[in-house]
Formats: structure tokens, C-alpha cells, sequence
């Protein structure tokens, strides 16, 4: 999901219909622009793809102002009606958001019992009360800014007014937008990136602001009236990062650049005498604390699960790792003296975001570790960590996940240093070979192709089994095949499954076990045999010196507490090839969103 706006002298139709193909990796379920030359607004919107939106755009249409939507249905499902821009009954306004308003039901009811609504959208509401208001003779601005006091929730919003069609009145609340600007254009987007073609040059925006976009100038205002002024900052990363290059899906072109990532890491956090670093504050703030609180959701909080062995581990600090979604509303009861790190490849995740919003009012310190400079939750925590993986953009994430354990690891093992903890092993020197490993996995690719033709061509479910650490990636492993495949698939600790799932278990089941950690090893494989005896189909993958010869494949060996970082590869290869193979669109999974900015 996602939003494009143009203010300038090219083609608007042309630069917001590139800005949505760029945020397609997003997901979305339909999308949708609208351009105004002079007063004459046109709307084009299509349930599907990006590609079926361009061909029913009019090629001939002239305009230099617009906007565009992508949209990943929360009220209402994906169909043409639903799909932004929305407009207000006699057309005078037109608007795209992203969010979630959560009083549109009481606004409808107090304000517009009368007017008939096209769509099944909370988003209608706005550009309704909006046309309301400025009926009852309110100056446009007035009218924009009187309906988003009365909105409750989460709003990035780009709105032309047939009135003025020399501008393009934009307002944000937790939901990101950025303004881009140029040599007598502004852009607005939800990511820099969707825009880099046309500038790299981009102003933040804050919760409850308003901006009044011209094509040569803008003005930043509160939602109570103060204006603002802010300068922009240039968007540090190269158009080219986000091209495919040669590969034929990113999802594979970011598994394969997981090697050069992890020396990326190690580059950045090393000083200038080779040794691993973070900033001092940042490890006195680890040192302070008696417990660590881990946020995140989806493939962050996998990683979250694999950063707690790691830090308890190499730190002996204890750590509790929670679903945003969940701690929220519903948290446990804290530690004396807590830190919170949240990780997100995105930096936007609403469901973390909720977490630090309390958090702040409770003043409790924070942590996030992201992708993103300059995302929300990079800005709004106390200390930021950046994983340096470069833009991930399939919607599945690889390289993000893998990053995400070498800074947790970096983080384990400079606190430990710092706490004169030793450890007998170099953490630069192990995470050098953890990248040659994965080189070695990188180019293995073939092999993993036949596993999946072998294990997973027909089968509706599929299981993931391990112990340790190796359980943690399991549950990574199966959210991958799930998210790109529709495989129905489960993470398993092997010694559980016996506890019921076991009852699963039929003629042919695959189940994919994973075996690294020495001192578990014979439980695993015990718990294989209890499987294959009841006719599963077993496929186990096993490191090197755990391994024997009816191991399906042997992977380097690595560290024994970063073991992670390699097993993770086959599972994305075997996920990406059962995606392959069933034919399902890999880089934009059905339903998914690459950054879910709604809680
Ligand atoms: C979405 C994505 C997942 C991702 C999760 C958390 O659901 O589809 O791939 O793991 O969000 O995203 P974050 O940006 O916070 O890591």
C-alpha cells in the first residue's frame, strides 16, 4: 500500500504511475490515480495489478498535478469501488489514503447520514466531511483541517480540489509520507524510493502535520495552525539498488546478495582497528538494563527469537522477545529496569509502533534496529542500529532476516567484550566464514530446486522440525514457504510434535528437519524416525560433523551459535522454488503488504 502525488511541469500521469510500480513491492490488491488539468479531474482505479491499471489510463491525457494509490484492502474488499482515489459526491474533491480510520462508522453517523456512499471504505468518510464542511462555507484548508481533528487512527492523505488546481493538500498521522522536492515540482510519496526517479531530495513530515503543496513551493503546517519549517535531507540510497539486474525475481537476487551483506555488517561496525563496535551510549544503555524486551512481528520477530540465545548467550543478559500486536495491548508485567529493541526491517510497522508510542509515555528506553534510516521507528526511538542490507524488496524477506541476526550478534558480543565475558571465538573472523558458507549455499541453488521438485511438488502441507536454535528457524522457514507458496506449513521443536501435531503426520507428509546443534542431535534424529515411521517423507538437512550419509544435504560448518544465519538458506531456496514452480506471483505474495502500516 501505498501513495504517489506530482505538483510540477512533466507528465503527472506518467511520474505517479512509475511511483506505484516502485511501491508495488509493498503489496496491494488494486490501485488507482487521478490527475487535474485546470478543474478537469480524471480517475482511473483497477482491482489487480499495476499493468491493468496502465492500460485503461488515457495515454492522451495531459496533466501536471496528481495523485496515485495503491491499496491493500483493510475496510472492504479489494474491488474497483473500493479502489482509491474516492471522491466526494459531486466530484469536487478527490483523495487517496493509507490507514485506518477507526471512528468512520461514528463520523458517518453524525455528520453524513444523508449522502450516499460509493465504496465500503472508512476512507470515504474523509473526503466526504471534507465536501461537507466546505459547503457550509469553510475555505478548503479549513475544511481539510476541521475533518482530520474529528478523524481517530492512522492517515497518510494526498487530496486535490477542483477550486485550486495549483495545489495539493497532503496531511500525515502515523501513517509515513514524505514530501520530495525539485526544481519547480514537489512529489509526495510514502517512500523515498517510489520517487527516486524524479528526486533525491525528500522533507520528513510529521504526525498531525499539514502540507499545502504548489509546484515551487510548500507549506508545513500543524494541525492547529503553527507553521513549520524543515529542511530536506537527500535519500542515501542509489536508484540501481532497486532494479532486478538480470534476475527474474528479487526475491532471488536477495538471497544471493546475503553474503555481501554480512560483510557489509561487519564493515560498519568495525573501527578502525578491525574491532566490532557500537556507540558507547547505546552499549551503557544494554549494560543498564536487567531485561531486555524484544518487539517485533512477522520474519523480525524469528529473528527476535534466534537474538534472545544470542544475547543470553554471548551477554548473559535475559531477554523476552513479544509480538507488537500483542504486547500493545496485553503486556507483561516488566522488568525493574527494561530496554526495549525493536526490530524492523521496515522501521514502519504499526503494530511495533503502537508498543513505542506507550513506551515513550512510560519512559521507558529504546532500541531499533532497522533497514531504514529515517523510518518512524528509527526516529522515534531512543538509539538506532542499521542492518546496511540495502532496499529488500520482495515482499518475502531473506536478506533483511539474516541481517537483522548479524547485528543482534554484533550487539551480543560488544556487550559481552564490554562485560570482560570471553568468549574463545573471533566474532569477525566467524562471520567472514558464516558469508563464505552462505556463498557455498548461494551456489547450490540447483540442489535445493530438486529437493523441493522432490519433497514439495504436490503436497498441501508441509513440516518444519528442529531443536535450539535450529526449532527458531524452522518457524522462519515455514512462514517463508506459507507467504510465497500457500503451502500450508508448520514450525515444529522435533521434540513436541509427539504431543499431537504428530497426529498430521500421514502417508508421504514431508517433513524437512534441520540438525546443527551438537547437543541435540540424536534427539532430532530420533524424532525424524518417529515421523518416517508413521510414512511422513523426510528430508533432513544436517551440518557438517552432525551429518551421515543419508542426510539429504550437508551444510558448511559454522559457529555453533550462528548456525541460523546458513540453515535459514535452504528454506528461502526451497520456499522460492515451490513458489516457482506452483506458479504464484513470488515478489508480491496474494494478500501480503512488505510494509503493514495499519495495526
Ligand atoms: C509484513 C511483511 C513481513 C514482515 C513483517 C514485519 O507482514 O509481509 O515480511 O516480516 O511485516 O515487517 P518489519 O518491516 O517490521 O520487519
Amino acid at each position: 500500500c501505498g501513495i504517489t502525488g506530482y505538483i510540477g511541469h512533466e507528465d503527472a500521469k506518467e511520474i505517479l504511475l512509475k511511483g506505484l510500480e516502485k511501491l508495488e513491492y509493498r503489496g496491494y490488491d488494486s490501485a488507482g490515480i487521478a490527475v487535474m488539468n485546470e478543474s478537469d479531474v480524471q480517475v482511473f482505479k483497477e482491482k489487480g495489478r499495476m499493468a491493468k491499471l496502465r492500460e485503461v489510463v488515457d495515454e492522451k491525457i495531459i496533466a501536471q498535478v496528481g495523485i496515485g494509490h495503491t491499496r491493500w484492502a483493510t475496510h472492504g474488499v479489494p474491488s474497483q469501488e473500493n479502489a482509491h482515489p474516492h471522491q466526494s459526491a459531486l466530484g469536487r474533491f478527490t483523495l487517496v489514503h493509507n490507514g485506518v480510520i477507526e471512528n468512520y462508522t461514528e463520523l458517518q453517523q453524525q455528520y453524513l447520514q444523508d449522502v450516499t456512499f460509493l465504496s465500503d471504505t472508512d476512507t470515504e468518510v474523509i473526503v466526504q466531511l471534507i465536501a461537507m464542511f466546505s459547503e457550509e462555507g469553510l475555505e478548503t484548508i479549513e475544511a481539510f483541517r476541521k475533518t482530520l481533528t474529528l478523524l481517530k487512527g492512522s492517515y497518510a492523505i494526498a487530496m486535490l480540489d477542483q477550486a485550486t488546481p495549483d495545489t495539493i493538500f497532503v496531511a500525515k498521522n502515523k501513517s509515513p509520507l514524505l514530501l520530495g522536492v525539485g526544481e519547480g515540482f514537489h512529489v509526495v510519496a510514502s517512500d523515498a524510493m517510489a520517487m527516486l526517479h524524479v528526486t533525491d531530495s525528500f522533507i520528513e513530515l510529521m504526525d498531525q502535520e499539514i502540507v499545502i503543496v504548489k509546484n515551487d513551493q510548500h507549506t508545513i503546517q500543524t494541525l492547529a495552525g503553527a507553521t513549520v519549517t524543515r529542511q530536506p535531507y537527500q535519500a542515501a540510497f542509489d536508484a540501481s539498488d532497486i532494479e532486478k539486474g538480470t534476475y527474474p525475481h528479487y526475491m532471488l537476487k536477495e538471497i544471493d546478495e546475503q553474503p555481501a551483506v554480512m560483510r557489509k555488517i561487519i564493515q560498519a561496525y568495525q573501527n578502525e582497528q578491525g574491532d566490532l563496535t557500537i556507540d558507547d551510549d547505546i552499549i551503557e544503555a544494554l549494560r543498564a538494563a536487567d531485561r531486555l524486551y524484544i518487539i517485533a512481528s512477522g520474519t523480525s520477530y524469528h529473528a527476535g527469537l534466534v537474538g534472545k540465545q544470542l544475547i543470553e548467550k554471548m551477554a548473559e543478559i535475559p531477554v523476552e522477545v513479544h509480538l507488537g500486536s500483542e504486547f500493545a495491548y496485553n503486556p507483561p508485567l516488566l522488568s525493574e529496569r527494561p530496554l526495549f529493541i525493536f526490530i524492523s526491517q521496515s522501521g514502519e510497522t504499526a503494530d511495533s509502533r503502537a508498543v513505542l508510542v506507550k513506551l515513550k509515555e512510560w519512559n521507558y528506553p529504546s532500541l531499533t534496529i532497522t533497514n531504514v534510516p529515517g523510518s518512524t521507528l528509527s526516529r522515534e526511538a531512543d538509539y538506532t542500529l542499521l542492518l546496511h542490507a540495502g532496499p529488500e524488496i520482495a515482499v518475502a524477506s531473506t536478506k533483511a532476516y539474516t541481517a537483522q541476526l548479524a547485528v543482534l550478534s554484533i550487539i551480543s558480543y560488544v556487550v559481552a567484550q564490554n562485560k570482560q565475558i570471553h568468549h574463545r571465538f573471533d566474532l569477525v573472523q566467524e562471520l567472514g566464514i558464516v558469508a563464505t558458507a552462505m556463498e557455498a549455499l548461494c551456489d547450490a541453488k540447483e540442489e535445493f530446486e530438486k529437493i523441493t521438485i522432490e519433497f514439495l511438488a504436490t503436497t498441501r502441507n508441509c513440516f518444519f522440525i528442529g531443536r535450539g536454535l535450529d526449532y527458531f528457524v524452522c518457524l522462519e522457514g515455514a512462514l517463508k514457504l506459507k507467504e510465497i507458496s500457500y503451502i500450508q506449513a508448520e514450525g515444529f521443536a522435533g521434540g513436541e510434535l509427539k504431543h499431537g501435531t504428530i497426529a498430521l503426520i500421514e502417508e508421504g507428509t514431508p517433513v524437512i528437519a534441520i540438525d546443527t546443534q551438537r547437543n541435540v542431535s540424536g534427539n532430532i534424529r530420533g524424532n525424524v524416525k518417529e515421523v518416517a515411521a508413521r510414512g511422513a517423507n523426510t528430508c533432513l538437512i544436517a551440518m557438517e560433523g552432525n551429518h551421515n550419509s543419508e542426510d539429504r544435504y550437508v551444510l558448511p560448518e559454522v559457529h555453533e551459535w550462528l548456525t541460523p544465519f546458513i540453515s535459514v538458506l535452504p528454506l528461502q531456496l526451497i520456499a522460492y522454488y515451490a513458489s516457482l514452480h506452483r506458479g504464484c506471483d513470488i515478489d508480491k505474495p496474494r494478500n501480503l503488504a512488505k510494509s503493514v502500516t495499519v495495526e
